[in-house]
């Protein structure tokens, strides 16, 4: 078959709903897309333990510090199993490492802001998992069977993110004046970071014609969007917050709630590299590679003495 037919009866299979498998050919673009998409997702787990971890050692209390690890603990299996998906494109996890590292990779801009209080471990729960968790069960539905699958099992984790991020906030806001203040401050500062994580609107979304054509993602921007405004605006108002939008009003006949203007301007700086913590969340990430690479000395030792072993028996 020439390209030309390569490519109708990929699409054709894309179209009737079939998973597409690693090692099938698919068109370099399909292929360039996901490692793209993939990578990133995974760097984000990855950093996203920064702004948290941050908290670990000042939780209030025996249980939320539990709460915390466990969540952190989960966002690196996340890294780690999504690097694992990517690598079934044929790209090798310390060359996506490396563009990490040296500041060439993207990660979600919603990690390069500052966890000013233990109330934004409650809003990073509640708001940022909540939108990737909104993001995530729509890629689960993904024509790419290694992405799609991993999806599955990274939001059953997500959601006991949420939740618990859900309740520490929930818990602040019925507490004292100053607990109830906290939250409301949280909210304010992570409500609007949270609605530009998921991308650039539909309009100037620049790959969102290729990867809904080819249902990497099979809605748009947008739409995920309004399904995490329409989800959470009602557990802000159960918790007795207020969302940080003059402009927050619901329309009757779609039965959606409708935002103010998002502020694209903020976003596109964020990811360039000039928010408030980009440099910091590198800086991190580069003095981790470094105290780490003892370690991985030792394991390629060890595992070329094991190797060694083997072929001696054999
Ligand atoms: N942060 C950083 N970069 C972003 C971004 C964001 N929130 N949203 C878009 N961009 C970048 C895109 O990467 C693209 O740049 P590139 O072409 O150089 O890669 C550019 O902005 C244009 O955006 P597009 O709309 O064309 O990009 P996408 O179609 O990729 O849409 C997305 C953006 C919705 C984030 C999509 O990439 C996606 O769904 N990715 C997979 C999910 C993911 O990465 N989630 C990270 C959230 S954090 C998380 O999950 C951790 C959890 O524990 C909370």
């Amino acid at each position: 078959m020439d390209i030309a037919e390569k490519e109708k009866q990929f699409q054709d299979k894309i179209d009737s709903g079939q998973k597409i498998e690693a090692k099938e050919w698919v068109p370099e673009n399909y292929r360039k897309q996901l490692i793209r998409m993939i990578s990133q997702h995974a760097h984000s787990e990855i950093v996203g333990m920064l702004p948290e971890g941050n908290w670990i050692t000042r939780a209030p209390s025996l249980r939320r510090k539990a709460v915390l690890l466990a969540k952190i603990q989960d966002e690196a299996g996340h890294g780690l199993y999504l690097y694992s998906a990517a690598e079934t494109l044929g790209v090798e996890r310390g060359e996506l490492i490396d563009q990490l590292i040296t500041g060439k990779a993207k990660y979600s801009s919603i990690f390069n802001y500052p966890t000013l209080t233990w109330a934004d471990i409650g809003a990073i729960g509640w708001l940022v998992d909540g939108a990737a968790i909104v993001n995530q069960t729509m890629l689960a539905r993904g024509s790419y069977g290694p992405y799609s699958r991993a999806m599955v099992r990274i939001c059953k984790e997500e959601s006991f993110h949420n939740r618990q991020g859900y309740e520490l906030l929930y818990d602040l806001a019925q507490g004292t004046p100053e607990q109830k203040a906290m939250a409301q401050d949280a909210l304010n500062r992570w409500w609007w970071p949270s609605i530009q994580m998921l991308g650039p609107s539909d309009a100037d979304s620049k790959n969102s014609g290729e990867t809904m054509r080819w249902r990497i993602k099979v809605e748009s921007n947008d739409t995920v969007r309004q399904r995490f405004i329409d989800r959470t605006v009602p557990q802000a108002e159960a918790a007795g917050l207020t969302i940080p939008d003059p402009d927050l009003k619901f329309n009757e006949e779609t039965g959606h709630w409708e935002i103010g203007e998002i502020d694209w301007t903020e976003f596109y700086q964020v990811i360039k590299g000039y928010g408030p913590c980009n440099k910091k969340r590198l800086r991190a990430r580069q003095e981790a590679e470094h105290e780490g690479e003892w370690v991985r000395e030792a394991a390629k030792v060890y595992a070329e003495k094991q190797a060694a072993k083997k072929t001696k028996a054999a």
